[in-house]
């Protein structure tokens, strides 16, 4: 077994013997979930049972789920940041609450996972006057009591800190004041593993004159584990009331289990990154602990963007010029101009997925049964982009002289790293204003920062009820498209928001107009015949012959929730959540259809009144 699987089957293990279980990774793409690109913490697909659904498999659940945070593409490089980790999870829906939590947690990390107590370091919620919230002591005191088992002495300011919210608050938006009215939330620990000062006083540290603690920036203490005390949820008035239970959501990323285990602060240095470095050393002969600072930085980036890539690929992701495809197409450009700057061949990018899938297809096939297609892509997106750096580099050949704003939109337009615009200008004696460029990037960055604030409210939040609506529409517009055009149509992907629901499907044609008006009718009737919508739990194979199998098989638990609508309208596995009476969505209108990718087609549901 290899220390991923080690690591990954042991938490696994310690939580079943405690009465969890185990369910699989969701998508690394949401379902159903406007307010996000990307699958980004173990919670975020189990946000209903935080609310109040009962999860169909009691209150104790566990998991390793794939996740990609988008936001810390620039920061991959250094020695821990990372945009795909799994994170290992456990839940407890209104069962246990802080202290076994601290206590199972204390264990797992000492006595299953043989870490160092002494390297332990844990953040403990300080309150907070405007929230109304005390400092929590009954954290600090299981915390104590913990380490006490193992003759450490943990004291405040020492061994336990304490932060405010501005650390010690985890919601899907941050911090308190950051999160849209519905939005559940609550003070969590952090457990930090602690490297050693060698790190800190590092010469290249830039903290190496100050004193360091579990959440300075160095690298020297580096977060294993997030217990989150998720009670709250935020009001329409900006209060914070009780959910229907004290809940907990524990999250720490496989990854950084590895780092500890194997003591390196360095995450391209562990199991996690071992085949791909090994392939690269291969070709480039040259070795991972012997590169220059910025050489190693390349090698991370490569690293790092492949094995994601690989990842959202093999869910059926295809790199383009929007929103989640967008992001892939970054990574894959951001490896290639690495692997340019280190004078290797754009064709060494795909002989890293044989060695990535080879070290995960047991734990995801799927990376198996989509190598070809994934491998295909790379290839694609590495042509498409050779064209466009000669494109982009007859463009800068014209140019006398390069503003930081032309060198932006070099970046934006032709994917353009700034070094390697400066790069070709210095080679023709001509320098670039990094300062203009920086502006110009920040100034594009705010405008993003604010329309993906935007992004999230109508996700959630005031919409709420419509997005509910439009969910249960599009189980009505699925039921319709296999009534109407063809039974064997299957759902490829839907995204709702409190405008609208996009839908895709598999269809290897456009629907003509007429289809389209009788979908919409079909939709409508059933609206108007105010069906029930129930709910109901059954073991999974039940439910799979019940609804006629399904593509996302494999990614649903042991015990799952049918939602079924009328008597036979419609029957799907689903987390919900939806209306009870299909006449609460009121009447809709189907608009704009799209070709989503080969073989699958795309609709857009909009309320009948809107003017879209
Ligand atoms: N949701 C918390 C986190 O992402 C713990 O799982 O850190």
């Amino acid at each position: 077994m290899s220390e991923i699987e080690s690591i990954r089957s042991k938490f696994i293990q310690f939580y079943e013997k405690r009465g969890h279980i185990r369910i699989p990774s969701s998508s690394l793409l949401p379902e159903n979930d406007a307010s996000t690109l990307f699958t980004s913490s173990g919670m975020q697909p189990l946000l209903p049972y935080f609310l109040g659904t009962p999860h169909p498999q009691g209150q104790r659940i566990c998991d390793s789920q794939c996740c990609f945070r988008a936001v810390d593409i620039e920061e991959v490089g250094d020695n821990r940041h990372t945009t795909f980790f799994e994170m290992l999870g456990n839940w407890s829906f209104g069962d246990y609450f802080k202290r076994e939590q601290i206590e199972q947690v204390f264990t797992l990390f000492t006595d299953v996972m043989g870490l160092d107590p002494a390297r332990l370091y844990v953040t403990v919620f300080a309150g907070d006057q405007t929230l109304g919230l005390s400092r929590d002591d009954e954290a600090i005191a299981t915390w104590q009591q913990v380490f006490a088992t193992k003759g450490i002495e943990a004291k405040i300011g020492e061994r336990i800190f304490t932060y405010g919210p501005e650390k010690n608050w985890w919601s899907r938006s941050g911090r308190p004041e950051q999160m849209p009215a519905g939005e559940p939330g609550g003070s969590d620990s952090e457990v930090f593993y602690d490297f050693g000062p060698q790190l800190q006083l590092h010469e290249h540290s830039p903290y190496r004159d100050q004193p360091c603690h579990p959440n300075c920036d160095c690298g020297r203490f580096i977060e294993i584990g997030n217990s989150v005390f998720m009670q709250f949820q935020k009001t329409h008035e900006g209060k914070f009331v009780d959910l229907p239970a004290k809940n907990v959501d524990y999250g720490g990323g496989l990854e950084r289990l590895a780092m500890a285990r194997a003591q390196t602060p360095d995450i391209f240095q562990t199991e996690v990154f071992a085949p791909v470095i090994k392939v690269l050393e291969q070709k480039s002969q040259q070795k991972y602990s012997q590169l220059k600072e910025a050489d190693k930085r390349a090698w991370r980036i490569i690293a790092d963007h492949t094995r994601s890539s690989i990842f959202l690929m093999s869910e059926g992701l295809v790199p383009s010029n929007k929103e989640q495809g967008y992001v892939l197409r970054r990574l894959l450009r951001r490896s290639l101009v690495q692997l340019r700057r280190l004078d290797l061949d754009f064709a060494l990018l795909v002989e890293l997925v044989a060695p990535v899938v080879a070290q995960y297809e047991s734990e995801y096939p799927r990376l198996r049964t989509q190598e070809a297609t994934i491998v295909a892509g790379i290839k694609r997106e590495s042509q498409k982009f050779a064209a466009t750096l000669r494109q982009g580099l007859r463009e800068i050949n014209k140019l006398t002289q390069i503003t930081g704003e032309k060198a932006f939109f070099l970046y934006e337009s032709y994917g353009f790293p700034f070094e390697l615009t400066r790069e070709i200008a210095a080679e023709r004696g001509i320098e670039v204003d990094e300062q203009a460029f920086l502006a110009a990037k920040k100034h594009h960055q705010e405008l993003s920062k604010t329309q993906s604030a935007g992004k999230f409210r109508g996700g959630l939040a005031d919409h709420e009820v419509q997005t509910v609506r439009f969910h249960t529409a599009s189980h009505l517009l699925l039921a319709a498209l296999r009534k109407l055009i063809d039974p064997t149509i299957t759902q490829k992907g839907s995204n709702i928001t409190g405008e609208r629901a996009r839908f895709d499907f598999t269809l290897a044609r456009a629907l003509t107009s007429e289809e389209i008006a009788a979908l919409q009718k079909q939709v409508n009737d059933w609206i108007t015949a105010d069906l029930p919508v129930t709910r109901k739990e059954m073991p999974k194979a039940d439910a799979l012959a019940l609804v006629g199998g399904s593509v996302f098989a494999d990614r649903y638990p042991d015990q799952v929730s049918v939602y079924q609508i009328g008597q036979d309208t419609s029957c799907e596995i689903c987390v919900g959540p939806h209306v009870t009476h299909t006449g609460e969505i009121g009447p809709i209108k189907i608009t704009k259809q799209q070709s989503a990718g080969s073989g699958v087609r795309r609709l857009y549901l909009y309320p009948a009144s809107a003017t879209a």
